[in-house]
């Protein structure tokens, strides 16, 4: 009997859950493992020869389980989802004349790659560690039996796919000095084949010093080759003028068709016309960031912060003016309840003094109202051969799009503002990219239920919130250009937050910084989080350069609890005298979102 039972056990939970083997693990003073071995799992009530001992509440599958191993007669449970029913069943039942997906009853995803924490099943939103961190919906909130903090769980039944994991975070805490030749090389260890590998850089750049007409390139290899799926993920910078500019500068890119294993990741610099020299990192904390990405399934993920994350490429210098498009791509939605976050990469080019052009995001051909523009533009004046040739990044989020297909366009054109364009081109040498995500602001679920029902899986990226603001035009230093409140649902979490929008430094030879403060402090954990202009032109004096700027960085041991995040600009370390300013003719946002690092 019993191996005819076993038989049948496996047939359904060997090739369906696997909870058979699993051990799951209770948490608070007494550590209790619960053997949930042999107990049948279905959905469905398929046999009328069971027994229902008992019928009690289950938050999860897990739960479920977990109550029938706490019962000495139960061998079996009828779990639904749907009204978090869990019946408990005195013997397994008989399902050899179901299909397997009669048997389950739901698709089981294929979300597997992620952490697992055991967690407390049995006690939700009474235990006091959530009612300091109350979830959105109280009945999901668990406590993690590692860190003893609240957690707040959702279901990867919606989702197929694990958008972004193993998110690994290096910073540099000085200078790297000249670079010619290979800059400096880290080492991350890819988990699976079949993601993409997402690498960025943000940190001070400064391309070929003192000449006339010349320009860098900043490439990223791996293992020795540059990416070749779609192409090589670099930054260039291209100048007319003499001039000594270490200015920050951001650049990422999605290279797919990277195997699993150990990578060596390396940043190199070559001359890409005119004799390069390169120097990175000056006089501010700058790091490089690795992530694995998607790939996208089909779901509408209700859990997930962020999901379905796309990068459109194109590899073409195109002289778009006159508010004409760029880039025009189709982006398909799978949920109504989601943002679209988009992220630009990508050479800009105007020139003349006097010019200004303006690059923007277009939804379905209107810029966006909910709740604000997404632009970028480069105005330059004073320098005596005013070419500005380099590489930057925009972002923004934008909201009000149901489920569907959505047209994602950038376009080129003037700035109402000041003078009218010149002739700017976009893509000059480097891979134009616009990475689309669906995003849900403020959701604090940073837990699944896994899709063995036993253990729970961290949501890498979670609780992102986002603030938008118009043209603000702030001159000179600011101790607060902007500041929000952040609340943070976790202290094992990093913090990590981005500053987009225009900036200006003035004067010759001097140097502007705008950063971050938490709570009053620069991060020290690992570094400050900070991006600096400073120039020397040798043949102007003093040349007024608005170009699109982003601080970016990621806060480590932050505690959970309301934080004031607040953006602001003063000079750099050694200078005084600089001519900042900050926000004109464009919008600026800022995002903060939580973050597990290195969690798979
Ligand atoms: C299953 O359904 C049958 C018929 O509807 C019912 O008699 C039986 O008690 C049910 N068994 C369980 C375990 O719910
Ligand atoms: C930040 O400061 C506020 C106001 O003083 C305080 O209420 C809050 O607890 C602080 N946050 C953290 C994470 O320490």
């Amino acid at each position: 009997m019993c191996r005819v039972l076993f038989a049948v056990f496996c047939v359904l939970v060997c090739l369906s859950f696997n909870v058979h083997a699993a051990t799951v693990t209770l948490c608070g003073g007494n550590v209790v493992d619960v053997q949930a071995t042999g107990i049948q799992q279905v959905f469905t009530n398929y046999s009328t020869l069971t027994t229902v001992l008992d019928s009690v509440d289950a938050r999860s599958n897990l739960e479920c389980i977990t109550k029938c191993s706490q019962n000495g007669h139960c061998a079996a449970v009828v779990f639904r989802e749907r009204d978090q029913s869990c019946d408990l069943l005195d013997s397994q039942q008989d399902v050899t004349h179901y299909s397997s997906s009669e048997k389950t009853g739901i698709l089981v995803s294929n979300v597997d790659i992620v952490l697992s924490n055991p967690l407390r099943t049995d006690q939700s939103s009474g235990t006091a560690v959530c009612s300091k961190w109350p979830c959105t919906d109280t009945s999901r909130c668990r406590e993690d039996c590692t860190s003893g903090e609240a957690v707040c769980l959702g279901n990867t039944k919606d989702c197929d796919e694990a958008p972004v994991t193993n998110i690994h975070y290096e910073g540099y805490p000085s200078s790297f000095g000249g670079v010619n030749g290979d800059g400096p090389s880290y080492t991350y260890v890819k988990q699976q084949s079949s993601t993409g590998l997402r690498i960025s850089y943000s940190g001070t750049i400064r391309a070929a010093i003192a000449c006339n007409g010349c320009a860098t390139g900043f490439y990223f290899k791996i293992n020795g080759a540059e990416c070749s799926n779609p192409g090589t993920i670099e930054f260039v910078e291209y100048h007319a003028s003499r001039r000594d500019k270490h200015e920050h500068g951001s650049f990422s890119g999605i290279c797919w068709g990277i195997a699993a294993g150990t990578l060596t990741i390396q940043i190199h610099i070559r001359d890409r016309g005119g004799g390069a020299d390169a120097h990175m990192g000056w006089n501010s904390y700058g790091y490089f960031a690795f992530e694995e990405i998607g790939p996208t399934g089909t779901g509408s993920c209700d859990s997930y912060t962020l999901f379905n994350v796309k990068e459109f490429t194109l590899h073409q210098e195109i002289s778009t003016r006159d508010e004409n498009a760029y880039m025009t791509e189709t982006y398909t939605k799978r949920a109504s309840d989601t943002s679209l976050a988009v992220f630009f990469t990508g050479t800009l080019h105007e020139y003349g003094n006097g010019h200004c052009a303006r690059w923007y995001f277009k939804f379905n051909g209107n810029e966006c109202s909910n709740p604000g523009i997404i632009d970028a533009f480069i105005y330059n004046n004073g320098d005596n051969n005013p070419h500005t040739y380099r590489t930057f990044e925009f972002s923004g989020i934008c909201n009000g799009f149901s489920a569907g297909d959505v047209t994602i366009s950038l376009h080129t054109g003037s700035c109402s503002w000041t003078g009218g364009q010149h002739s700017p081109t976009t893509g000059w040498t480097t891979i134009s990219r616009i990475r689309v995500e669906e995003t849900r602001l403020g959701v604090d679920v940073s837990a699944l239920v896994g899709t063995s029902g036993i253990s729970a899986l961290r949501l890498p990226v979670f609780n992102r919130q986002y603030w938008w603001y118009p043209v603000m035009n702030f001159d000179s230093e600011r101790t607060t250009v902007k500041s929000e409140t952040y609340s943070k649902k976790s202290a094992l979490t990093a913090l990590r937050v981005l500053w987009n929008g225009d900036t200006r430094q003035w004067n010759n030879g001097q140097c502007a910084r705008w950063y971050f403060t938490f709570n009053g402090t620069e991060c020290s954990n690992p570094g400050t989080i900070e991006s600096v202009k400073y120039a020397y032109y040798y043949d102007a004096s003093s040349v007024n350069l608005h170009s699109p700027f982003t601080v970016q960085g990621t806060c480590v041991g932050l505690p959970a609890g309301d934080i004031t995040l607040n953006f602001a600009v003063s000079h750099c370390s050694g200078y005084s005298g600089e001519n900042a300013f900050t926000a004109w003719g464009s919008a600026s946002n800022m995002m903060a979102e939580e973050i597990f690092l290195d969690t798979y």
